[in-house]
């Protein structure tokens, strides 16, 4: 069937297997378009349940009581998400911090893990956070931060990261899944080059986590880190998560010190004598409330199956890139993301010289909720676990007409604090 014709939207819904499970989501506004879900993914009725439950009856009424069982929750949901979506083995994920302090953590302990290596590679698309804190490393050790040049479209190639490497290489840090483009890189064929370089990797999941089947251990990643706010639905600011391959970890130590990695947390000893496995990478008090949503998350993903949300963010994007050359492309709108959905995330970009005033504009006048990224990129990411294929359709629909009719042209430049260009 055509896929300008709205029909042949409507019977891919019909088909989708994964169909039900937008009920599991709050909808407050039924005619809003959400295609920010890999920004900050929907709430989740089950998530506010035990949000409520969390509050009330384990810290409501079990106090201080519930430690013991909170104090293992980090861990056991660590092993959620390794089994279900991040291809790991028990005791290889921990969820703690932010994804920023993790990379710090896991960079800076791959740093000393390599001494008399001076080098740090990464990628001038690789997101903000995770060049600005290399940036620091480098600043503080006096290291070399080679970056590499990418396509900001078709994303780092191995054949790349296999010229800057050399024996001066100590990490390699990399997304998986580019927060712009959405180019999904060979995470198996990097980390193969960077080991037999001696380097170690560091990926960041951010993107690909719960839209892309991840499998850390087989790919050869050394470590990794990723956030849950995107498509696990675990809230603003939950926690994100940490990997450390398992032989690993009994040879890297992370700067933070903090008592929830020593050995014998309760002893109060005089010394930080760092736990002999994955605790070691813990800080300070796990936020509690965050990882229960993280669990709720994981635990909805896990039921859909990452591989029918890998099929279905596939078929959705598909659908978005063929709407989108057949309607946005003599429009002005280009595609800014790889065409073979095998080198791709769950997210697609278009280019636009207005792009800003475009995001805006669908935003407050036709009711679809992209996210502008710098410096001309339209982001539109179509969550699989709670996207209808007839929301990228009249996403879509709304968008040719929004910028046939030109009304985008009068949207406003200046920032007005709200928009989601402004927000992680
Ligand atoms: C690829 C990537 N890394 C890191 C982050 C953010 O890290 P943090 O949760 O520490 O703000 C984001 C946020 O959007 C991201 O897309």
């Amino acid at each position: 069937m055509d896929a300008t014709d709205r029909a042949a939207a409507e019977l891919l819904d019909a088909q989708d297997p994964l169909a039900g499970f937008r009920d599991r989501f709050v909808v407050a506004e039924p005619d809003l378009i959400y295609l920010d879900g890999n920004s900050l993914g929907r709430l989740g009725h089950a998530a506010r349940q035990r949000l409520a439950e969390a509050v009330t009856e384990e810290w409501g009424r079990g106090l201080v009581r519930s430690w013991p069982e909170w104090m293992r929750r980090p861990a056991q949901v660590g092993d959620l998400l390794a089994e279900h979506l991040l291809g790991a083995r028990p005791g290889e994920v921990l969820v703690a911090d932010s994804t920023t302090v993790n990379l710090y953590k896991l960079a800076a302990a791959a740093l000393d893990a390599r001494p008399g290596r001076r080098v740090v590679v990464t990628d001038d698309d690789n997101f903000p956070t995770d060049r600005y804190v290399l940036e620091g490393l480098a600043a503080q050790r006096g290291l070399e931060l080679r970056m590499l040049r990418t396509d900001p479209v078709e994303g780092v190639r191995a054949d790349q990261v296999a010229e800057v490497l050399d024996e001066r290489v100590a990490l390699v840090s990399l997304s998986h899944v580019a927060y712009r483009s959405g180019a999904l890189a060979d995470m198996a064929a990097i980390s193969a080059l960077a080991r037999a370089a001696g380097a170690l990797t560091l990926w960041d999941e951010c993107h690909a986590v719960g839209a892309v089947p991840v499998a850390l251990d087989a790919d050869g990643a050394d470590l990794a880190v990723g956030c849950t706010y995107k498509y696990l639905n675990a809230g603003p600011g939950a926690p994100a998560f940490l990997y450390v391959r398992a032989e690993l970890q009994p040879h890297l130590r992370q700067p933070i010190w903090g008592w929830f990695g020593q050995r014998d947390q309760f002893a109060m000893g005089s010394r930080y004598d760092p736990a002999p496995d994955l605790r070691r990478f813990a800080t300070g008090s796990p936020p509690i409330l965050g990882v229960a949503l993280v669990e709720e998350g994981a635990k909805v993903l896990a039921e859909a199956g990452i591989g029918q949300l890998y099929a279905k963010a596939q078929a959705l994007t598909g659908l978005l890139v063929e709407l989108a050359d057949r309607w946005l492309a003599p429009l002005g709108l280009t595609l800014a993301s790889p065409r073979d959905p095998a080198r791709r995330g769950a997210h697609v970009t278009l280019a636009h010289p207005d792009a800003l005033r475009i995001s805006r504009a669908l935003i407050e006048q036709a009711g679809v909720v992209p996210d502008f990224r710098t410096p001309d990129r339209l982001r539109l990411g179509p969550a699989p676990v709670a996207t209808r294929f007839v929301d990228v359709w009249d996403a879509m629909d709304r968008l040719r007409r929004l910028v046939h009719s030109g009304a985008h042209e009068h949207a406003p430049l200046e920032p007005s604090g709200v928009e989601p260009e402004t927000t992680p």
